[in-house]
């Protein structure tokens, strides 16, 4: 497994030798045989397949059946995972009209999180380990999250959520249920390959968070909004949507380098750039860059792409050496972009495809489970004394 050489130093614990790693950076907390990252070449494998090749040859569905069962699907088991993906992708009214009364400012990741959470309150959990709840499982997350998040978008503007359509694939279908028109086959096709570039990637912040509430052994839908919620994060999978408001501000190819220095001079972190895991250019950011070409080459191009192009050459200079160079998040919003998806949608849209990873190192977690308990260093104040109420001193900070 590829591990980047940590910029963190590490903090050993005077009285027991305990050694801290701040962000755990280089520290493993699991096994898995999902997903492989060399981070000095530039390298992504799921399962041991390339993602270039899942990336040109799969759909999202069948690299999500790759992940989650370990292997690809034979053309029976496929088919049948997508019939049953596509008879579950309607919501509960019950879920929807919840979702009417979620506030139309809030942020889609937090109704998605809650719309996740509320799948548990339909189905028991009582049959963790029975493989037909896994399976059961698997396919209404995969097949209702899409749902939930068109919904949402629907709802917040006004208007009835619309119905999945039977007739068309899984990705087609979502952007139908968003914009209410049918996609380019193209589009949809980019937005299939879109997904398959988010499903996994290793021990990632939201995938950890999942596994580690996974270890208690409690329903899957706790464990998939445990994992929305940490996606949520500007550091985590939040970057996507800072990206297009950074490269609309830098507004012009001319400003990138004047943005960068001003950025680095006031230890400001530049969205879409940087990975505790790769020394080099993301592969997922490369493979992203060629779809938004091929985007632009057939929809129009969109000057931001040049205003990150610009952004991407001043920072080789100035952040290369460091190691930072564009992560996953960097391109990904352009496509979307182009796609008609609206700005505060692209970490659900990440989300739609993450769950994949999260189901994957969910069932793995079970199969070898122990509760994650780590330990601290305790660095509070010892053998103190009780002090009266009358005489104590404010709380700074509070
Ligand atoms: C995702 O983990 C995954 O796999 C995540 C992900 C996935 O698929 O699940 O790939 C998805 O979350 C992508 C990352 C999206 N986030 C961003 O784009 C936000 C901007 N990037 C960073 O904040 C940062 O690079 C992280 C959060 C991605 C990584 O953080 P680390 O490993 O804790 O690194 P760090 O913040 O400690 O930085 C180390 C050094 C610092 O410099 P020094 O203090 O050592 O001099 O690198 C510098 C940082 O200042 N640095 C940056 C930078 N990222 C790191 N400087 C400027 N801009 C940046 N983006």
């Amino acid at each position: 497994m590829g591990v980047a050489q940590s910029s963190v130093e590490e903090i050993r614990h005077e009285r027991t030798g305990i050694v801290f790693r701040p962000g755990l950076d280089g520290v493993p907390a699991t096994q898995s045989s999902i997903c492989d990252i060399d981070g000095q070449q530039g390298r992504l494998s799921y399962r041991g397949y390339p993602l270039e090749e899942l990336a040109a040859e799969s759909t999202f569905l069948e690299t999500a059946y790759l992940l989650i069962w370990g292997e690809l699907p034979t053309t029976d088991q496929l088919k049948a995972f997508e019939h049953e993906v596509q008879m579950h992708r309607r919501v509960s009214f019950r879920v929807r009209d919840m979702m009417k009364c979620f506030p139309a400012t809030g942020h889609p990741m937090d109704a998605l999180q809650s719309s996740a959470a509320s799948l548990g309150l339909f189905y028991s959990r009582r049959a963790i380990d029975d493989p037909k709840y896994i399976y059961a499982a698997v396919v209404r997350l995969i097949a209702k999250i899409p749902t939930m998040v068109a919904a949402f978008q629907l709802i917040r503007k006004g208007q009835d959520p619309i119905q999945p359509r039977d007739d068309l694939a899984y990705s087609a279908n979502f952007l139908y249920m968003l914009t209410e028109r049918e996609p380019d086959p193209f589009a949809a096709r980019i937005f299939d390959r879109c997904l398959m570039l988010h499903a996994e990637h290793s021990l990632n912040a939201s995938t950890f968070s999942a596994r580690v509430t996974a270890s208690t052994l409690t329903d899957p839908y706790a464990v998939v909004a445990s994992a929305v919620g940490t996606l949520a994060g500007p550091l985590h999978g939040g970057a996507n949507e800072d990206v297009l408001a950074m490269l609309e501000e830098i507004s012009s190819p001319d400003q990138a380098a004047a943005y960068l220095d001003d950025a680095i001079a006031n230890k400001r972190k530049v969205m879409g750039f940087g990975h505790r895991e790769y020394r080099v250019k993301d592969p997922r950011a490369v493979i992203l860059q060629a779809l938004v070409e091929e985007m632009f080459e057939r929809f129009g191009h969109d000057e931001l792409y040049d205003v990150a192009r610009a952004l991407e050459a001043a920072a080789e200079t100035r952040l290369g050496p460091k190691g930072i160079y564009p992560n996953v998040d960097f391109y990904s919003g352009l496509v979307y972009r182009k796609l008609g998806i609206p700005r505060d949608l692209f970490t659900p849209v990440f989300a739609i495809s993450r769950v994949a990873g999260w189901l994957a190192h969910w069932r793995e977690q079970l199969g070898a489970n122990r509760i994650f308990r780590p330990s601290q260093i305790y660095t509070g104040s010892t053998q103190r004394s009780w002090i009266p109420l009358e005489s104590r001193l404010p709380t700074a900070g509070a």
